[in-house]
């Protein structure tokens, strides 16, 4: 099972009329929380989180799952790159340690990327 964390808080830069469509998050989340249900309520789930402290970089994800590492994602724009996020949020639940092979990881996934953190169970590469 993979978390997909999504910020719903995260305002557009250049939006500034506020209220819920200047908040992309809500969108993404939205298409992601159909998408599963529909295609791998099993594999995946959506939680909105209400900030990922990568406020500038709207929208932004995590995919997170046990003993997995953490990916933070950012630059998401919901219709263009839901699909791929999810597809790179399966690909993180079928792996056995959340390292997404490279070829399974889409452009927005790529240039996206903010940071990949270890799991707590991970003994270090000096072990
Ligand atoms: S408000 Fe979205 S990451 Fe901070």
């Amino acid at each position: 099972m993979v978390t997909i964390f999504v910020c719903v808080s995260c305002r557009h830069p250049t939006d500034s009329n506020g209220g819920e469509a200047a908040r992309p998050g809500v969108e993404l989340a939205d298409i992601l929380q159909r998408r599963v249900a529909s295609e791998a309520p099993q594999r995946a789930v959506v939680k909105r989180v209400d900030c990922l402290a990568v406020c500038e970089r709207p929208c932004t994800v995590a995919l997170a799952g046990p003993d997995k590492w953490t990916y933070l994602i950012g630059d998401i724009d919901p219709p263009a790159h839901a699909g791929e996020i999810l597809s790179a949020a399966l690909s993180f639940e079928a792996s056995g340690n959340g390292i997404v092979p490279l070829r399974e990881r889409p452009v927005s996934f790529r240039k996206g990327v903010i940071a990949r953190v270890p799991p707590l169970t991970f003994e270090g590469n000096d072990q």
